[in-house]
Formats: structure tokens, C-alpha cells, sequence
């Protein structure tokens, strides 16, 4: 397998291809819908709290595992600590989460690829609320077109992998990530000057703390995994391809920054616009596709061709984030099968295609399916499998390794003064918050 020789080419490299598949639907979907669903701007308090506290020592953690080890998710763990079986089992669910959330990931993708299809046509210019709101629901419960979508998206996604880790995502990221961020500010700007839009932008900044109870700590918790791509082994498997001069503190710490301002930066483009258009914050994962489509419908009063042409960017910047993520989770099942049983890129390609498009279609006909599985993977195993990763930082990978790691044998001397309080982090407030929040929730 050729993957573990190549590494990332620069500094910016490895922050874009992280952020890359870190920014995705996790910060435009799924970050307004959960805020919706669970309080507003306590809600992103929470949020904000949980990545700053808990997410980043994960992201370093995972870093740190994977440059050690220059493994894939899978094999990262034992490579370090041969011969124990529960590692291996670890290592086996961060090579299965991925895929489970690939399946339904796509159809989310396979979704925005509809919509930016639809935008080609001009299709939401001066639509009423209540129109645009309808099409997502026949567009959603369409036998076949969503099925098609997905296909399609996860189709060509699964093409960019096959062709490797250079060429296809780092040249991708670099375009959409700015792309996107340009967009999304333009839509702030439509957003808020909507009718009734002030009541969104309250909901945004006015915490109320009443709404705040251990499950919101979870979500918000869970949110925060799964948006900075954690608990999932993606970042361990992109750890491997990094070069040992590179900063981790750095390199966590702007992802970090680049994915908190995406996700609340989309907040305040999505929810004036949901307020304006009468749909209910906690609608749910249609939330966006209900939404922003009205945005375009009033952008276009004076000058449709300018809303179609907005829309149709906007979407395609959506389906390329989309597909960086995508790519970082299929990634790791190609590492996977390329380091266990020798399976080259192409093939493994392909077998993860027929899996994940298969799951995927389920899902698709299925929102019951689609929602447990969402909820069991970014809710229940993310946090498992983060517990797992610091547990072993913490306390099977040996101290001075990790220093090593972290500060770069010494040769970062911020991070050499930083060590103990992160490391301290990773040992002890890391496993403890999150088995806290798990058990509490969850499991008892
Ligand atoms: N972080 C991505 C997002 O916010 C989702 C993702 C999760 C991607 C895990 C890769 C791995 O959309």
C-alpha cells in the first residue's frame, strides 16, 4: 500500500485537508438543526465549551496516535501496543463508525446534489415559504431520487479516493473551504434583512440556561466530535500522513478554529431564515434544505438571475465540503483494507461503494433507520470510542512518547510549556467528562 509513504506537503496542507474533512455537513446541516433541536444559544455555550475543553485534546490525542504509529485507525493502536485483543476490537469499531456514518452521510450529500441540481434550473426563485418548504418534502420522500442522489455522490466521492491521498483531497479542500466560508457570509448578509429574521438572531445570542439538562450536554458534546471529525478514527488515519515537524497543538488548534466558525457562522446565515420563513427551529434534519432555499426565493425579487447564481454556488460549495468529509471517512476504510488484507486502493474503492451505497439506500427509504443510526453513531459511539483514544494517550501509550509527539521532541517550545496541562487533559478531564456524560446518559 503506497498511502503510508505519502505525507502531506505543507503546514497549510495538513490544516486544509483536516479542516477540509472537518468543515462538512456536520457545521451547515447537522450544527443549525441540533441548536434548533436543543435550545439555541445555550446550546452552542455548551457547544463551544465541549470543543475547547474536550474536543481539542481528543483531536491531539488522535494526531498523536496516528504520527506515532503511521497506521490507519485500525491497525494505529496494536502497532503500538501489540498483542492485546480489546485494541484491536477498538480499532475495528473506528474502522466500522466511519462507514456507518459514510452510509447516511452520503444521503444527506446525495440531497444537496438535488438542490444544486434544482438551482440550475432557477427553481427557487419567488417561491413562498410554504413551496420551498413542499419541495424538500416530495424531494425527500421520493422513491427514487434521493436513492439516485446518493448513488451519485457517493459515487463520485469514492471515484477521488481511488485516485489517492495527494491529488485527490488536498486540491479539493483548497478550492471549497474558501469558497464556502465567502458564501456563507454573503447569506448572513441576505439572511438577517429578511422579514421576522430578528427573532432568529435572538435565538442565536440569547442563551436561556433553563433549556440546558445533561442530554443537551451530550449533544452538544457529540456535535462537537462529529463536526471536528472525532471518535471515528478519520483523524488518526490523516495523523499518519503527517509529517513529524508538523506542530499538533497547531494544527488542532486550527481546525478547531476554522470548524467552531463555520458551524456559527452557518448558524447565523440558516436560523434568521428559518424564523423568517415560519419553520420550526427543531424541524430536524430537513431543517437547511427548508430554509435557504427561501433565502434565494427573496434574493431573487429584484434580480433572479443573481439568486439562481447564488443558490447554484452555494450548493455546489455545500456538495464539495460534503465530499471532503466524505472522503476522509472512506479513507479510513481504505487504509483499513489496504493494510489488513492487501487490498489495493481501487478495490477497496469499489467493495466500500456496494456497502455504503447499500446501507445508504436503506437509510434513504427509511428515516427511522437514518435517525437511530445518526443518534448510535455520533451520540453513543463517537464518545465511546474518544474514551477509548485518551484512555490509551493517557494510559497505555508511555509519557515521554506522547511528549514526543506533542512537543516535537522538544523542539516546540510553547508546547513543551504547554504539555502538562495538556496532557493532564487527556489523562484525567478528557476520559472522565466524556464517561460522565455517556453514562449518565445513555448507558444507565
Ligand atoms: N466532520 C464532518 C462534518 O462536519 C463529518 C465527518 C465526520 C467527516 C467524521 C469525517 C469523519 O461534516
Amino acid at each position: 500500500m503506497s498511502g503510508r509513504k505519502e505525507r502531506f506537503g505543507s503546514r497549510t496542507a495538513v490544516i486544509m485537508a483536516m479542516a477540509g474533512s472537518a468543515i462538512g455537513l456536520g457545521n451547515i446541516w447537522r450544527f443549525p438543526y441540533m441548536v434548533g433541536e436543543h435550545g439555541g444559544a445555550a446550546f452552542i455555550v455548551m457547544y463551544l465549551l465541549a470543543t475547547l475543553l474536550l474536543s481539542l485534546p481528543v483531536f491531539i490525542t488522535e494526531v498523536t496516535i496516528g504520527r506515532r504509529s503511521r497506521k490507519g485507525a485500525f491497525s494505529a493502536m496494536s502497532e503500538l501496543h501489540p498483542g492485546h485483543r480489546i485494541w484491536e476490537f477498538v480499532g475495528l469499531l473506528a474502522v466500522i463508525v466511519p462507514l456507518l456514518i459514510n452510509s447516511y452521510y452520503c444521503v444527506i450529500g446525495g440531497w444537496s446534489l438535488d438542490f444544486l441540481l434544482r438551482s440550475c434550473a432557477a427553481s427557487f426563485v419567488r417561491m413562498s415559504p410554504s413551496e420551498v418548504t413542499s419541495v424538500f418534502s416530495q424531494m425527500s420522500s421520493s422513491r427514487w431520487e434521493p436513492v439516485v442522489m446518493h448513488l451519485s455522490f457517493m459515487g463520485i466521492s469514492t471515484f477521488i479516493v481511488a485516485h489517492g491521498v495527494k491529488a485527490g483531497i488536498e486540491k479539493f479542500s483548497k478550492i471549497s473551504i474558501p469558497a464556502l466560508f465567502f458564501l456563507i457570509i454573503v447569506m448572513i448578509f441576505y439572511s438577517v434583512t429578511l422579514p421576522g429574521a430578528s427573532e432568529g438572531l435572538k435565538y442565536l445570542v440569547k442563551p436561556d440556561f433553563s433549556q440546558v439538562n445533561g442530554e443537551t450536554m451530550a449533544y452538544a458534546l457529540g456535535q462537537s466530535f462529529y463536526s471536528l471529525s472525532l471518535g471515528m478514527g478519520a483523524i488518526i488515519t490523516y495523523g499518519s500522513y503527517v509529517h513529524k515537524e508538523e506542530d499538533i497543538v497547531v494544527s488542532g488548534a486550527g481546525t478547531a478554529v476554522f470548524d467552531l466558525t463555520f458551524a456559527i457562522l452557518a448558524g447565523f446565515a440558516i436560523m434568521p431564515a428559518v424564523f423568517a420563513a415560519g419553520i420550526e427551529p427543531g424541524a430536524g434534519p430537513g431543517l437547511i434544505f427548508q430554509s435557504v432555499p427561501y433565502i434565494f426565493s427573496s434574493m431573487g425579487e429584484e434580480v433572479p438571475v443573481i439568486s439562481a447564481a447564488v443558490s447554484f454556488i452555494f450548493f455546489l460549495a455545500i456538495v464539495v465540503a460534503a465530499m471532503t468529509s466524505c472522503i476522509s471517512l472512506i479513507e479510513v476504510g481504505v487504509t483499513f483494507l489496504g493494510e489488513k488484507f492487501n487490498l489495493s486502493r481501487k478495490k477497496s474503492c469499489c467493495l466500500l461503494f456496494v456497502l455504503c451505497g447499500g446501507l445508504g439506500i436503506v437509510c434513504s427509504l427509511q428515516p427511522s433507520v437514518f435517525d437511530s443510526l445518526d443518534w448510535f453513531c455520533s451520540n453513543v459511539m463517537l464518545l465511546v470510542l474518544a474514551f477509548c483514544f485518551v484512555v490509551f494517550a493517557g494510559f497505555v501509550m508511555k509519557k515521554e512518547d506522547v511528549r514526543e509527539e506533542i512537543t516535537n521532541a522538544g523542539a516546540k517550545p510553547l508546547n513543551v510549556r504547554l504539555f502538562n496541562v495538556i496532557y493532564f487533559q487527556i489523562k484525567w478531564i478528557a476520559p472522565i467528562a466524556i464517561a460522565v456524560i455517556l453514562v449518565t446518559n445513555f448507558i444507565l
